[in-house]
């Protein structure tokens, strides 16, 4: 289905018109920034955050300065084409590192209705990426049903680096409540559409709301698109968390 198609409610509309035409041609504007960006940064601290001008440079501020091309276990949660997984595999190459990606490959499980997004939009007609790097992986299939048992024999060696891209309340939400007992402190976990306050960024709320994690927002993007976050345990509750 083409996603021009499909009608979008008038909230959606004006959301659209407002964060991508306003805010774009008047990108200096105090009010408009205040305005449109207003429920994020009234819930989420960026004071310490490092601004980045794209997802790439945030990527590699994080990799190079804060893992120091550590070896890692990344997991991402939504792949499409493999564009950031395989960015990461070529960007973070400690031959210890291991690269784990998920997706249906038939694409959004359910509409993203803070875009318009169609079921199925970023199918690839079950077929994943071809990434030649023996350390890259992909687990084909709804995260609510291949998790459950890839994490039954998961046993993260390295720190661990968990990439969303699932754009949806539910999949982020299922994935971090999924990995709450591999996370530790410094776990950095990357958000790549944060900005829909309705999907990642409640997920991550609720997520730290409900278990009492503590994080914080370390890097960002223009409009708050993709966040890098650290994770910290409350000691008293996770006394196993330190690193
Ligand atoms: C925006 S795309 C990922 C893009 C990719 N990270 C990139 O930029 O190269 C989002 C993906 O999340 C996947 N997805 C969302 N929820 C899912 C779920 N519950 N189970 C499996 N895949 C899911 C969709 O199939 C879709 O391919």
């Amino acid at each position: 289905m083409n996603v021009k198609h499909i009608p979008m409610s008038y909230k959606q509309i004006l959301r659209h018109f407002f964060r991508s035409t306003f805010v774009s041609f008047f990108p200096n504007s105090v009010i408009l920034r205040k305005l449109s960006f207003y429920p994020i940064e009234k819930t989420v601290d960026f004071k310490k955050s490092r601004f980045f001008q794209t997802r790439n440079d945030l990527y590699r501020y994080v990799n190079g300065t804060l893992l120091d091309n550590c070896a890692i276990n990344y997991l991402e949660f939504g792949v499409f084409k493999g564009e950031t997984i395989e960015f990461w595999s070529k960007l973070n190459n400690n031959p210890a590192s291991n690269f784990v990606g998920f997706d249906t490959f038939t694409g959004l499980p359910e509409g993203w209705d803070s875009r318009g997004l169609p079921q199925g939009y970023f199918s690839t007609n079950g077929i994943a990426p071809s990434i030649d790097d023996g350390r890259v992986s992909f687990v084909k299939g709804l995260f609510q049903q291949t998790l459950p048992p890839f994490l039954a024999s998961f046993k993260p060696a390295h720190r661990l680096v968990i990439h969303n891209d699932s754009d949806l309340y539910s999949s982020t939400l299922f994935t971090l409540l999924s990995l709450h007992p591999f996370m530790v402190n410094g776990t950095i976990i990357i958000f790549d559409e944060f900005n829909d306050v309705l999907d990642e960024l409640r997920a991550l709320l609720d997520y730290s709301s409900s278990f009492y994690i503590n994080f914080e927002i370390v890097a960002h993007t223009a409009h708050y698109t993709q966040v890098a976050v650290l994770l910290t345990k409350n000691a008293a509750i996770y006394p196993n968390a330190a690193r």
